[in-house]
């Protein structure tokens, strides 16, 4: 990738005080564009904004929460202030608390205000978002909305019901935003995004379903912070200036696959075949 490719754009990250948000960030910030780090954390959101200030970079932390419109419609005031337009929207927070998950179960046993909760962040705030940093980039004739999706949107699985409701949903957001401002130079799409651990976060998992998951990936290893921040880099400059409506899958290959296909290759291992 060229440098400074996003040289002078303005991009609002959302949750981009740490995790996958924090590296996009970084990468957008390394091709030139000034950041606005948004994130509920707020302290953590100025140490982010620091960070990229210390490298050479420009960034500002607005601490928002994107749940509420009367915060984001604030915030993007805030960030059009400073910076005087946005070019670049990555929807990226979503609500992972251990609290959240613990909620957001099969459909039986769902907690309704986890389910309520996961709607609002996830897929309330990328509306609230779009509604907000769209106009802005009307004004310009030009912008990039990157919605995150995930594996779960797109496939069903024992939990999480809500997160991959509002994920899947998300998919959907980003063509209806492509569809409707198109002829007026917004492009909007999605990222199904496999398991990319930030930070420790694999730490946490244990190793056993650490393994299933990555013996479903087809890449040695599973994905990294910096894999998926390129994916974004390139969604939101011009190299993808025909892009638009899709969904973009940087999943090393989970949702390509059979399903059967790993339980196969462990049966044809132990069946001593040399069919895999
Ligand atoms: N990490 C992965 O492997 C993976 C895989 C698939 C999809 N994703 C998606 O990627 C995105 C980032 O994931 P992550 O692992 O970095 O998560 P993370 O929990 O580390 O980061 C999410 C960020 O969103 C912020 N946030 C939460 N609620 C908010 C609110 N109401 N307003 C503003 N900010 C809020 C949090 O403070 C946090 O900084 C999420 O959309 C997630 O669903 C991640």
């Amino acid at each position: 990738m060229s440098k400074g490719k996003l040289k002078d754009r303005v991009a609002v990250v959302t949750g981009a005080a740490g995790g996958l948000g924090a590296e996009a960030a970084r990468v957008l910030a390394s091709h030139g564009a000034k950041i606005a780090i948004i994130d509920i954390n707020g302290e953590m959101a100025d140490k982010m904004a620091a960070e990229i200030c210390t490298k050479g970079g420009e960034a500002i932390a607005v601490a928002t929460d994107i749940s509420q419109e009367a915060s984001v419609k604030l915030m993007v005031e805030q960030v059009v202030g400073h910076f005087g337009r946005i070019d670049i929207l990555h929807n990226n927070a979503a609500i992972l608390s251990n609290e959240q998950r613990e909620g957001d179960r099969d459909v039986i046993n769902m907690d309704v205000d986890a389910w309520d909760r996961a709607m609002a962040v996830n897929l309330r705030g990328a509306m609230l978002c779009s509604k907000y940093c769209i106009p802005e980039m009307i004004k310009l004739k030009r912008g990039s909305v990157i919605n995150v999706a995930s594996g779960l949107g797109a496939q069903g699985d024992l939990t999480l019901s809500a997160y991959a409701a509002s994920k899947a949903a998300l998919i959907m957001l980003a063509r209806s935003i492509a569809a409707q401002y198109g002829k007026q130079g917004i492009r909007a799409n999605a990222l199904l995004i496999g398991l990319a651990p930030a930070e420790n976060a694999h730490k946490s998992m244990p190793a056993e379903m650490l393994q299933i998951i990555r013996d479903n990936h087809l890449t040695p290893e599973l994905g990294t912070p910096k894999q998926i921040a390129d994916a974004v880099a390139f969604l939101a400059c011009d190299e993808s200036s025909f892009v638009t409506g899709s969904t973009l899958s940087v999943d090393g290959g989970f949702g390509s696959h059979t399903p059967s296909m790993v339980a196969m290759k462990s049966l044809f291992e132990r069946m001593g075949s040399n069919k895999m």
